[in-house]
């Protein structure tokens, strides 16, 4: 990739970064004095309902996961009760205290553990899901080191798992051990058993993963973590809140929790399938033995004692109130109800893929559905999909698109459309192979062109656009 080419995909960014910027007022300094709050207030809704309305009518993958007025509603109305409240500080918000510690026992319950699984089963709430596996992978590396002297920790990562995992490596100082996932999109147990080393802290199984929505063999790897005497993490941040649903209703999904005696934490996102507002998730253990390594904590501080049991100091109490509200509000039967609608919504997509001849679904999702093409730019057929409207995810190695059904797309018509759409869209890119989109070019540079350092500085400028005024 030449620099110009680089410069070329940084404008398309930032066009795409802020398409208000030539009809709304920047601020780069305080105005000197404070404009009337309704005109604030006035400004940000136009701002929301002009460029940011396409989730609603579900043309989103993943992203908002439920997104109905009312809930919405509801939710704003339970921040506006406990906007104020930190559980950093639990003598002033008892309440914030009793909320997180339930949101966990209530995620614990679902997720094999609680009364009629494992009692011990424990956690925090996190702030999302890659801060609970941030918190999960440090609390392995600190415990091997406490309990088994490892200096070189080093974690087992099938490929497919998400990028989450290769931030806590980075941030941690781990070594990411990473292994293949088998042409059905899962997890290789073999080849994780093989991997395994005496600095080995955590092996790493999905169920599902963010790429393709394949669920890893969990059982099989409990059984490896179980051998080695290692941690086994399971990512339930897609599934944690389906899963457990979609079992009760009958559909087969394989044992993925605590109930298998190898598995020892997991990653559940309460702000995902929950359907509380963005902002919270849930880090579970096996055990207290475990959960007691995440925990910050000095004695000798000049500021006081301290303790905290995440990455942040303060917290919003108002997130964990909505998260605990929301659970209240659905209750095992909304999640029923929920799920299914999902389900079936992902059902008919699935369906319109594997009747589109071009195109092929990855393995056998349930609610992610990742789609390549043997004959076209799937890249390109991406765009023409954004040129109706949709926000689909863009992977790679190898190519494909995918997207996470939500509740969104089991409003009435949206599936029907999304497969109208991709039909005509396929029509497209097959009559005319050119691109005119934002994903072909960035994804066909970032191909055999370019080498990881160009990408990197692509990322890098990402990051600086998104904090220019
Ligand atoms: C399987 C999986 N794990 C982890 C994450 C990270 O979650 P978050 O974006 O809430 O940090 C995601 C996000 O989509 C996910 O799909």
């Amino acid at each position: 990739m030449e620099p110009s080419d680089l410069d070329f995909i940084s404008d398309m960014l930032e066009a795409e970064l802020r398409p208000y910027r030539d009809s709304h007022r920047t601020y780069s300094s305080l105005p000197a004095k404070g404009r009337p709050k309704d005109e604030v207030l006035s400004e940000m809704r136009e701002l929301a309902a002009v460029e940011e309305r396409k989730w609603r009518d579900g043309y989103v993958s993943g992203a908002v996961y439920h997104g109905g007025a009312e809930h919405i509603s509801f939710l704003n109305e339970v921040y506006a009760v406990s906007s104020q409240a930190n559980p950093l500080h639990p003598d002033l918000w008892p309440s914030a205290i009793k909320y997180e510690a339930e949101i966990v026992a209530m995620t614990a319950s679902i997720l094999g553990g609680g009364q009629d699984g494992v009692r011990s089963v424990c956690g925090t709430v996190s702030s999302g899901g890659t801060e609970s596996i941030l918190l999960a992978m440090r609390t392995y590396r600190d415990m091997a080191r406490a309990e088994r002297g490892i200096t070189s920790p080093q974690m087992v990562v099938p490929l497919s798992a998400h990028a989450a995992f290769d931030k806590a490596a980075q941030y941690f100082g781990i070594e990411l051990v990473p292994v293949p996932v088998g042409s059905d999109w899962r997890a290789d147990v073999a080849a994780v058993r093989q991997a395994i080393t005496d600095d080995t802290v955590v092996i790493v199984g999905s169920a599902p993963g963010f790429p393709h929505g394949a669920i890893d063999p969990i059982e099989e790897l409990s059984t490896v973590a179980l051998e080695a005497g290692v941690g086994f993490h399971v990512d339930l941040c897609l599934g944690g809140f389906v899963l457990p649903f979609a079992e009760r209703l009958g559909y087969n999904v394989p044992v993925f929790d605590f109930r298998l005696p190898g598995v020892t934490s997991v990653s559940a996102d309460t702000h995902k399938f929950g359907y509380a507002a963005k902002g919270t998730s849930v880090v579970l253990y096996r055990n207290g033995d475990l959960r007691k390594y995440q925990y910050y904590k000095t004695a000798t501080w000049m500021g006081g004692l301290y303790y905290s049991p995440t990455l942040a100091g303060s917290r919003p109490g108002a997130l964990a109130a909505e998260c605990w509200a929301a659970m209240l509000a659905f209750g095992e039967e909304g999640y029923m109800v929920a799920t299914d609608a999902v389900l079936r919504a992902a059902a008919a997509i699935k369906d319109g893929i594997r009747g589109i001849p071009d195109l092929r679904v990855l393995g056998d999702p349930m609610w992610v559905v990742a789609f390549a093409s043997d004959s076209l730019d799937v890249y390109a057929l991406s765009d023409r999909m954004a040129a109706r409207g949709w926000s689909l995810n863009g992977l790679q190695n190898p190519p494909a698109v995918h997207i996470c059904v939500t509740l969104r797309h089991a409003q009435p018509g949206v599936a029907e459309r999304f497969v109208d759409d991709l039909k005509a869209s396929v029509g497209e890119v097959r009559d005319s192979p050119g691109t005119e989109g934002m994903m072909a070019p960035i994804y066909g540079m970032t191909g055999t062109v370019s080498t990881r350092e160009t990408v990197e500085e692509l990322l890098t400028r990402y990051g600086d656009l998104q904090f220019k005024v």
